[in-house]
């Protein structure tokens, strides 16, 4: 039986309608941005898987690191006692982020590091004696798909089932230049109330690259800041590199209480999570009263194999070659948006670092069920690319190592699919 045969009869996959999704692709290897299937046919990796991998596939820096730690250490319980790799990962990643954050929290994904990114706020707030319990989110925001950060992400076909159990939140719209003052107002009249703003920064990912001017999220953080209102920074897609800058966070000057990270934290190798805060937040847990406490943990908190694929993962970011390669695919990109924008049946293009979409003129509004989606998705798989076009929105972010000639042959193919479909 090959691995689709077998997958099929044992399991369920994430996102997938398993009645009339096609079936599984069996993966048996990686290298650089492409993997292999098991009949040997190869697919450009063109989104990085789910936008984690950042180095490339079975990099052997990261896997000789976690396989040497994988003999020392492979976990230990995280309350009580700590180890080399989640120090230095913390030591490391704080020295690098903007700002002033100053502790961090782990966990096991960006779900949950967006969790706790929330209870932080909320219970700042509750440790303070202030009942501060409303949270400002962006319309169509992402944060995961816990019942927190499926609480503070937009109402959609993917909250549906569950929309009764979500907790309220206040959505605003994405700021520019007609709206800005409008939702600084907004935002004073709510203060009293408002635990925390949480948002993705320049760039909302699921919502179809949805892209918005820094100067903008800019004098909301700094707004919030002047109102008391903290703010949760969620870098977990735009993190290490994706857009253009380290962290998306680094193109505005007024900065975050808290930020969270996962996906290219481990250049996409091992699940980890986790979440950084100010000292101010830190300190509003400092107690003698054991109700004080952060009560949030998982049993993988911290696991030092997940650290030492972050810690290697982090040594290939900070090399010359990596940043780079970020302003290669920047470049590539931006000719390739200029080489289609006329075309027909483009709607838009846009770019933000390495990420670069594309809207497909449909004449109706976009969807993500569009059936369009579905041709776009199949015939991009069968010339050897993995792109999973978000309804009628294309979009590429591959791992950084992608070659010269992959990233053409993704944007070959795309204009062939212009001319074909
Ligand atoms: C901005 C953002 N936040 C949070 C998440 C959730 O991360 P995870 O899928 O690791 O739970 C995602 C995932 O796509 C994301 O894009």
């Amino acid at each position: 039986m090959t691995l689709t045969e077998r997958d099929l009869k044992v399991i369920w996959h994430p996102y997938t309608q398993m009645q009339t999704a096609l079936p599984p692709i069996g993966i048996v290897q990686g290298e650089g941005a492409c993997v292999y299937d098991e009949s040997g046919k190869k697919y450009i990796d063109a989104v990085s898987s789910w936008w984690v991998n950042i180095h490339g596939h079975a990099h052997p820096y990261i896997a000789k690191k976690v396989a040497d730690q994988l003999k020392k250490l492979e976990h230990v319980i995280f309350a009580g006692f700590t180890h080399e790799g989640a120090i230095e990962l913390a030591e490391r990643l704080l020295a690098i982020l903007p700002g002033s954050q100053r502790k961090v929290f782990f966990s096991d994904d960006g779900s949950t590091a967006v969790e706790v990114g929330i209870k932080m706020c909320l219970q700042y707030w509750h440790n303070k004696g202030e009942s501060k319990t409303k949270i400002l989110a962006f319309k169509n925001a992402y944060h995961g798909d816990t019942f927190g950060a499926m609480s503070v992400s937009g109402r959609s076909a993917f909250t549906a089932a569950f929309d009764p159990l979500l907790f309220e939140v206040e959505f605003i719209d994405l700021p520019d230049k007609e709206n800005i003052k409008n939702l600084k107002s907004q935002i004073s009249d709510l203060k009293s109330q408002l635990a925390c703003f949480i948002f993705e920064p320049l760039v909302q990912g699921t919502a179809g690259m949805v892209m918005y001017e820094a100067k903008y999220l800019d004098e909301l953080v700094a707004h919030c800041r002047n109102e008391g209102v903290l703010t949760i920074d969620d870098e977990i897609f735009t993190g290490f590199g994706r857009t253009g800058k380290p962290f998306a966070c680094n193109y505005i000057a007024a900065q975050p209480d808290i930020m969270c990270f996962s996906k290219g934290l481990t250049g996409g190798t091992m699940a980890l999570g986790l979440t950084t805060c100010t000292q101010q937040i830190y300190e509003a847990f400092l107690s003698d009263d054991r109700l004080k406490t952060l009560f949030h943990g998982h049993s993988f908190t911290a696991n030092p194999v997940a650290c030492s694929a972050a810690l290697a993962s982090l040594d290939l970011f900070l090399e010359a070659a990596t940043a780079k390669n970020i302003r290669r695919i920047e470049n590539a990109h931006q000719q390739f948006g200029l080489r289609i924008k006329d075309h027909a049946k483009v709607k838009t293009t846009r770019q933000t670092g390495t990420i670069f979409a594309m809207e497909w003129e449909t004449g109706s509004n976009t969807s993500y069920f569009s059936s369009l989606r579905d041709t776009l998705y199949t015939y991009f798989l069968n010339a050897g690319i993995i792109l999973r076009p978000l309804g009628n929105i294309i979009y590429i972010l591959p791992p950084y190592c992608i070659t010269d000639d992959e990233l053409a042959y993704i944007y070959r193919t795309i204009e062939q699919a212009l001319k074909e479909i």
